[in-house]
């Protein structure tokens, strides 16, 4: 039997950020993951150079069925913390839109700044360890895995969510948490492109890589940010964003003309250039390519502005500010970046992340119920609820 204090369950951003700060209080701690690779995650994200966090992460950059568990952990270990780690083992980093901040080199060097953060204070790491079983004893937890048995006081579980199953992500988390009792509330995937409906599929995937800045929204909630299309559907980061805010049958509102009023740059382009065709006006703000087929979409009357009756003026800016689109479904757990839902946080002390009734059992990152914008909010929460375990377990 292997004797640890504490056992982490998942070699990922919290699990790993988790490890070294338990260690830093003298605990001797071993992270048990089943891949071959520590921080796949990591390595995978921000296009391979990881948006580690972002200069304005707050509580109102998370969704949860909680919005204030969240608060406790982000205050106390801030994105200032993790800026000034990342200083300490000199990774270079800029800033590239909206306080989001990228390593200048690689997402490897979070990665190796982890592990070097791990080993300073004495925490292993094991890979290619399937977890069997978990039992609690009196005393700790006894931990059934393909590499032999361990026993700790303290286990923590940082499995993360299912998005990406080819990154190895299991619904681990989710079981042991009903094992012991702990409400789990429905998972849907977040942060993930929208698949269309036949019919708007076949004339939209034309527009395959085209990009338009839109304001999007659902639910109340709207993102000003690029959308893609692309072959399957939308994406780009307004889509992304707006994903983790929509359930199956919602609409979602597009202003392709989010920097002015619709009416108003109609009514001007017909004063100004009254003989131009509306496909030469629409052209000095959308791509060619994108024009053509938004006149055939929607049905307008490609004429010259002048003779654009009040009404087709009226149902061409309505459409302009307010396209309305009825997604089909979305890509899913296989390319979602997040995975919504999770651990209730109504079972988790918000300043520790123990479970309220299990003693000694925590959980962190991307398993509970707490899920971040895009943006680098995600892993700021790996980083602050990691921190918060490590700080007690
Ligand atoms: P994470 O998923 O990182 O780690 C979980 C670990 O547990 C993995 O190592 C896994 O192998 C292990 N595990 C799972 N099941 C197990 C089992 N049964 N037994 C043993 N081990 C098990 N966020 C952000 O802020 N900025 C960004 O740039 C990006 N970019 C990005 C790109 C892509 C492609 C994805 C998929 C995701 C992002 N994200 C992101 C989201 C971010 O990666 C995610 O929120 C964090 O990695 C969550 O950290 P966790 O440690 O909770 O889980």
């Amino acid at each position: 039997m292997i004797q640890r204090d504490v056992i982490v369950i998942g070699a990922g951003a919290a699990g790993l950020f988790c490890a070294a700060e338990a260690g830093k209080r003298g605990r001797r701690v071993e992270v048990l993951d089943h891949a071959k690779k520590v921080g796949r995650k990591i390595l995978m994200s921000g296009g391979g150079r990881c948006n580690f966090t972002n200069m304005y992460a707050s509580a109102e950059n998370f969704l949860s069925e909680n919005p204030h568990f969240c608060k406790s952990a982000l205050s106390r270990y801030t994105q200032w913390d993790f800026i000034a780690l990342v200083n300490k083992h000199g990774i270079p980093y800029h800033e590239k839109t909206l306080g989001q901040l990228f390593c200048d080199n690689a997402a490897s060097d979070i990665v190796k700044m982890l592990m070097k953060e791990c080993a300073d204070v004495g925490a292993t790491v094991t890979t290619r360890c399937e977890i069997l079983s978990v039992d609690k004893q009196a005393d700790g937890y006894v931990l059934s895995t393909s590499l032999g048995d361990y026993q700790c006081e303290s286990l923590v579980i940082a499995t993360g969510g299912l998005s990406m199953p080819k990154l190895g992500a299991t619904p681990f988390g989710y079981k042991l948490a009903e094992q012991f009792g702990l409400n789990v509330l429905p998972t849907r995937a977040g942060l993930v492109p929208f698949t269309l409906h036949e019919e708007q599929k076949q004339v939209l995937s034309e527009l395959s890589g085209v990009a338009v800045d839109v304001s999007a929204s659902c639910n109340d909630t709207a993102f000003r940010e690029a959308m893609l299309f692309t072959h399957r559907g939308l994406s780009g980061p307004a889509m992304l964003q707006i994903s983790s805010y929509w359930q199956p049958g919602d609409t979602l509102h597009l202003n392709t003309l989010p920097h002015e009023n619709a009416h108003t740059w109609l009514t001007q382009s017909k004063a100004d250039s009254p003989d131009a065709l509306l496909a030469t006006c629409l052209a000095r703000l959308f791509p060619k390519r994108m024009v053509q087929i938004l006149i055939a979409y929607h049905n307008w009357p490609n004429k010259p502005v002048k003779q654009l009756t009040h009404s087709e003026l009226e149902a061409i800016a309505e459409t302009l500010a307010n396209w309305q689109i009825k997604p089909n479904c979305t890509e899913g757990y296989r390319t979602a970046e997040v995975t919504l839902g999770g651990v209730d946080t109504n079972e988790l002390s918000s300043k520790t992340m123990m479970a309220k009734n299990v003693e000694g059992l925590y959980f962190i990152g991307e398993v509970v119920d707490v899920t971040g914008w895009l943006g680098g909010y995600n892993f700021q929460w790996a980083w602050s609820s990691g921190w918060a375990a490590g700080q007690v377990a």
